[in-house]
């Protein structure tokens, strides 16, 4: 088998037919009904992007159109977090796959509080509580972090997402309660509940997303702006949480079938990073029972497939 990437690939018709055959797929999956703002999102919606890292943006089907980033967003706080307190963040949260729904509350229990690792909403809230410690405002820092990695100031929380997820919190509220219970929550707890719902209700389109995120395909380094975003090290560690637990319990078949450090959201969003290439992602809001877009998963695994883009 030929591993590298293939370049000379007719890409952006490539990218255009696997909307195409992603919408003649009969449909499978279940949009997300956990709040009314996301259940009333139109099922049939389909986009895809590929953001590379020497500038090319591929895109077809929906990939302008805004939708809810949900956990996705949980990356960037993951990021954030990093930036501002450096290793000892990893005594607070770990790095292992939690083997259990990104909503499970029993291994807090058993774990003394510290979550499996940032990218279930456990270790996410936790991520939440260190922002709004180490940040006077720190939603409006979240914010101003995506405005500046997708080069665009019009970029907003959707404010009937953010009052639902508040309103429909509770599981999410018991867990900080618990980890609060652990000392292992420092703030106020309803002040991290809301920093975590405003970052899961950030509205984002799969050609800003995946631009958005080329500096973990690039070492920390943004390539539009040459800025670095992260240190090396760091986005070797993201990319490498991402590729043990970012699509929560289907971690393993993610890693199997496709092999691409990647993260998905309840909003229908994928994003998958392909180091040293680029950033893929791709959006459809019916989810199967792990939380995770069934067209999604079938565009970005025919992309990696047909592109050779596996890291493994
Ligand atoms: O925390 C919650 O319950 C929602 N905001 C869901 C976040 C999410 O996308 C989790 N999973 N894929």
């Amino acid at each position: 088998m030929d591993w590298t990437v293939k370049h000379e690939f007719d890409i952006p018709t490539f990218v255009q037919q696997l909307v195409e055959e992603a919408r003649a797929l009969p449909a499978t999956g279940k949009v997300a009904d956990y709040i009314p703002a996301l259940a009333n999102v139109k099922p049939e919606q389909v986009g895809l992007a590929l953001a590379t890292i020497d500038g090319k943006l591929y895109s077809a089907g929906d990939a302008q159109t805004g939708f809810s980033i949900q956990s996705i967003s949980k990356i960037l706080g993951l990021v954030m977090a990093m930036n501002r307190v450096g290793d000892s963040l990893w005594q607070r949260v770990h790095m292992e796959p939690s083997g259990l729904p990104f909503n499970s509350i029993v291994q807090l229990e058993y774990e003394h509080g510290i979550p499996r690792n940032p990218f279930i909403n456990a270790g996410a809230i936790l991520i939440a509580d260190v922002l709004v410690k180490h940040y006077s405002a720190s939603r409006q820092a979240f914010i101003s972090f995506i405005r500046q990695l997708a080069g665009c100031e019009q970029i907003f929380v959707d404010e009937g997402v953010f009052q639902s997820e508040k309103q429909h919190g509770s599981r999410n509220a018991a867990m900080a309660y618990l980890m609060k219970s652990f000392g292992n929550i420092e703030a106020d707890v309803e002040r991290v509940l809301e920093h975590y719902f405003y970052q899961c209700s950030v509205t984002l389109s799969c050609q800003q997303l995946a631009t958005s995120l080329t500096f973990l395909a690039n070492r920390g380094v943004h390539p539009q702006t040459n800025g670095m975003i992260c240190s090396r090290r760091d986005a070797h560690r993201v990319n490498a949480i991402l590729s043990t637990s970012g699509m929560y319990d289907q971690s393993g078949e993610f890693a199997f079938t496709v092999g691409l450090p990647a993260k998905s959201g309840v909003g229908g969003g994928i994003v998958a990073i392909v180091p040293g290439y680029g950033v893929i992602c791709a959006w459809s809001p019916r989810l199967n029972h792990f939380g995770n877009s069934c067209l999604g998963m079938h565009m970005i695994t025919r992309l990696a497939e047909q592109l050779g883009l596996s890291v493994y």
